[in-house]
């Protein structure tokens, strides 16, 4: 079964044609990131506009890569939730337009899902059940995957997603938007323990995550020793706040995986590619004698080809979108199930 998937949720205008969830015939990515750069971070307005003119284009070139016309595909697919309202109405319509058009049955992703399927193109010996950490630009979900298309969300972020510190961060340390790569590579030139930084708990929930503390502790660093006249060694800094940021995520993850029992853990979204958080969870899943799976770093960040793994076992338990279908900026994964109607 081929399909032609589209993902347009935050500043990435992706299509793919993916085979029976596994066999990737061609990605397509038009990233936005090089514009948004100038304001410091995603300007919504903007990704929808360039969502729109790109969109038809990028389609295009993933059936002419695949080799195929739109004939030969069996359902079209796109992201309808969560991310940037008008960016995923771009895709959302675009999609049920194509697949009214051409008489194919349509399937609503959701954006989490895809991310977490990113790992069963990559390595289709993993299977359900398995814990699933997912840190991206707007999310940091502790995620046990009890089937394909079922999920419980154990733990999820109070205010800032991972990602997003790690560009408000960033951002106070003079890097350009998206920070987390510009972190990732200072980290590897400073001193990981020269700053003591705040790791907050949530009461309610121990699998939770507050980031803000940790990015206002950064901010307040740079600042106050801006206010002295006093140099920051950024190297230091950088490397303090991901080792921080990794200890944090590890924690609550592994606290997850050993009070339920699961021996089988992945990674997904932007900030899998953050090459401390892989090592973190290499080591530790060595040293407990678990499996770990790690998605390839080009399939860390947004692509369709994620989107269109995910779409295949949301047709096969039944998901389809139908005309009333619509996109939305929040949606919890959990009920992303419920989402549409079953034929
Ligand atoms: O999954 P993604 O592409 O988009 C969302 O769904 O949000 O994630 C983007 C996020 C950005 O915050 C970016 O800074 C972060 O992933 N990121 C990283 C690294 N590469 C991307 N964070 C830390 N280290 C990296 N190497
Ligand atoms: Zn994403």
């Amino acid at each position: 079964m081929r399909i032609l998937a589209i993902e347009s949720s935050c500043d990435e205008t992706a299509a793919a044609v993916v085979e029976d969830g596994k066999k990737v015939l061609s990605s397509v990515i038009a990233s936005q990131v090089e514009e948004h750069k100038l304001y410091g971070g995603v300007v919504p307005e903007i990704a929808s506009r360039r969502h729109s003119e790109a969109i038809l284009g990028v389609v295009k070139k993933a059936l002419d890569d695949a080799g195929i016309s739109l004939s030969q595909v069996d359902a079209i697919a796109a992201t309808f939730a969560p991310g940037l309202i008008g960016a995923l109405l771009v895709g959302t319509s675009f999609a049920k337009g194509l697949a009214m058009a051409a008489n194919k049955p349509l399937i609503p992703v959701h954006h989490i899902a895809g991310h977490m399927a990113a790992n069963y193109l990559a390595h289709p010996e993993l299977a359900p059940p398995y814990l699933c950490l997912v840190a991206s630009g707007s999310h940091s979900h502790i995620v046990e995957v009890c089937d394909y298309t079922k999920y419980r969300v154990l733990g999820k972020t109070h205010d800032d997603a991972a990602g997003e510190c790690f560009d408000k961060a960033a951002r106070v340390l003079g890097f350009p938007y998206p920070g987390g790569i510009h972190i990732d590579r200072a980290a590897k030139l400073g001193n990981a323990h020269a700053y003591e930084l705040p790791k907050p708990k949530v009461a309610s929930n121990p699998y939770d995550f507050s980031f803000s503390g940790l990015k206002t502790a950064v901010i307040n660093i740079v600042h106050n020793a801006k206010q002295k006249n006093e140099e920051i060694n950024k190297n230091d800094l950088a490397a303090s706040f991901q080792r921080t940021v990794c200890e944090i995520l590890s924690e609550r993850t592994f606290l997850a995986a050993q009070n339920l029992g699961h021996k089988t853990i992945a990674l997904a979204g932007g900030v899998s590619a953050n090459s401390a958080l892989r090592e973190v969870f290499e080591k530790e899943c060595q040293k407990r004698g678990m499996k770990l799976f790690l998605p390839p770093l080009e399939l860390c960040g947004d692509n369709a080809a994620m989107i269109g793994c995910q779409a295949y076992y949301d047709f096969l338990a039944g998901k389809r979108a139908d005309e009333g279908t619509n996109a939305f900026a929040t949606f919890p994964l959990e009920e992303s199930e419920n989402f549409c109607k079953k034929f």
